[in-house]
């Protein structure tokens, strides 16, 4: 332990640091107090749609413990908590009426963290749609980005004079092509043009919201969370070359070209054909509203070939209990493209950390893969920024282990084991080791 500890270099005293998670895959209490349905919800009573067969009816029950979770994230001594507001739990239709007792947990939230010094870095959508806008066609259909912008104003109109930051998505790639493209996640559909409509949406929404909420005053840091990796080919071939630039076109270009520069990268656009969204006048311009923040999510780099896609990982490199490869280097190589293809606002690795098998024994989790695999990662990111790249902060997802999705809650990310059964919380090897990374860097401050 001490050896990562003292190998690690010191970061800027205004660097921040923080822990992730996320409403859905935390909060349960999923049908109380008021709350919509959400297209989460629904997906996991779709029979094969989740692997284990689970749902999020009490995930870790966050709500219901939200007092304990809070003293985990002080003890931990970060100086940021990125959560998510459920848009069903504060809007159960996605229109119309709020639910006054959904806001009032947030604004408990927020203020319990202030209580204890910690600063509010709210998402406002991270996956869980209300059902009754997916009814209408989602966001697929341009009312949601509607619907999107009013939510996100009542949100700032409640917390928004306590929040550090705002972020309007949490990876559109993933909500438009594993939701609408492959259907691994929900609202589970197959359709190349609708992903690439809803990705259009998701991107608008986020432009429209920046707008609005700097509108009404909004003095909360402003930005969107990016799932991206480098994207390589699988062999020097030119039909592979051409095949990993594609994919880079599809997650990264897709998604930094609009946000940055105001157009959708033409190759992929031709590529697209009769699949590439329908935009109005106006909307590239609104996606590119300045932002004061990037958010990144990094957790692994992507391999592709012209035949297979995204390539099996055969490189000999250790894998997560997800199959990722552990690839460190690959967070300090796509941030410093980053920097060199765009001209980029502060940037926070928003989310990093990894899925392994732990063991509560004699309660202790000895964690050990996980702790040296967000050691290696936070010295990645340190590269970056020594090499000029603009980085504002790192955090790691996730506090706890919680849904992860179409995997259920077989894959653990957190830093704190629970215990399913008993819901009991016990921080892992690697809690007790970010603890003393951070304070460690506190002393250097
Ligand atoms: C990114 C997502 O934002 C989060 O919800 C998920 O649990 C992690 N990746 C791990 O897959």
């Amino acid at each position: 332990m001490s050896r990562t500890l003292t190998e690690l270099p010191s970061f800027p005293p205004d660097f921040v640091w923080g822990v992730a998670t996320s409403a859905f895959q935390i909060e349960g209490a999923a049908h109380e107090a008021g709350k919509g349905e959400s297209i989460w919800d629904r997906f996991c009573r779709q029979p094969g749609a989740i692997a284990d067969g689970s749902n999020g009816d009490i995930a870790c029950d966050h709500i219901k413990r939200v007092d304990e979770d809070l003293d985990l994230i002080a003890r931990l001594g970060v100086d940021a908590y990125r959560f998510s507001v459920s848009w069903p739990r504060v809007q159960p239709d996605g229109r119309g009426a709020f639910n006054e007792a959904g806001l009032a947990f947030y604004d408990r939230l927020v203020d319990g963290l202030l209580a204890r010094g910690l600063r509010p870095y709210l998402t406002l959508n991270h996956w869980d749609l209300p059902q009754a806008l997916q009814d209408g066609g989602g966001w697929a259909v341009r009312d949601t980005v509607h619907r999107f912008v009013d939510y996100a104003r009542a949100v700032n109109a409640r917390l928004g004079d306590r929040l550090a930051a705002v972020t309007t998505h949490n990876e559109p790639w993933v909500m438009a092509v594993l939701g609408h493209e492959s259907g691994i996640f929900a609202p589970g559909i197959r359709h190349r043009g609708t992903a690439m409509q809803v990705a259009h949406h998701l991107l608008l929404s986020h432009g429209l919201a920046l707008q609005a909420l700097r509108a009404d005053g909004c003095r909360s840091r402003l930005g969107i969370v990016l799932n991206l990796s480098p994207i390589g080919p699988a062999t020097d071939s030119p039909e592979d070359r051409a095949a990993a630039w594609l994919e880079d076109g599809r997650l990264v270009r897709w998604y930094m070209d609009p946000l940055l520069l105001g157009r959708y990268p033409e190759d992929v656009w031709q590529h697209l054909g009769a699949d590439a969204p329908r935009i109005e006048p106006g909307d590239l311009a609104a996606i590119a509203t300045p932002m004061d923040y990037l958010g990144i999510n990094y957790y692994t780099r992507g391999v592709v070939s012209a035949s297979g896609g995204w390539s099996a990982q055969s490189s000999g490199l250790p894998l997560t209990d997800m199959g990722w490869e552990v690839v460190p280097e690959g967070l300090t190589e796509l941030l410093l493209r980053l920097h060199r293809d765009w001209d980029l606002p502060p940037v926070y690795v928003m989310e990093n950390g990894a899925a392994f098998r732990d063991e509560l024994v004699d309660g202790q989790v000895m964690d050990t893969e996980r702790r040296d695999y967000i050691a290696r990662h936070i010295a990645a990111t340190h590269q970056a920024l020594a090499a000029g790249v603009p980085m504002a902060g790192y955090m790691v997802w996730s506090l706890m282990d919680n849904f992860e999705w179409a995997s259920g809650y077989a894959k653990r990310f957190g830093i704190v084991h629970v215990d399913y059964a008993t819901l009991a919380r016990t921080p892992k090897q690697s809690y007790h080791w970010y603890r003393h990374f951070l304070q460690s860097q506190r002393a250097q401050r």
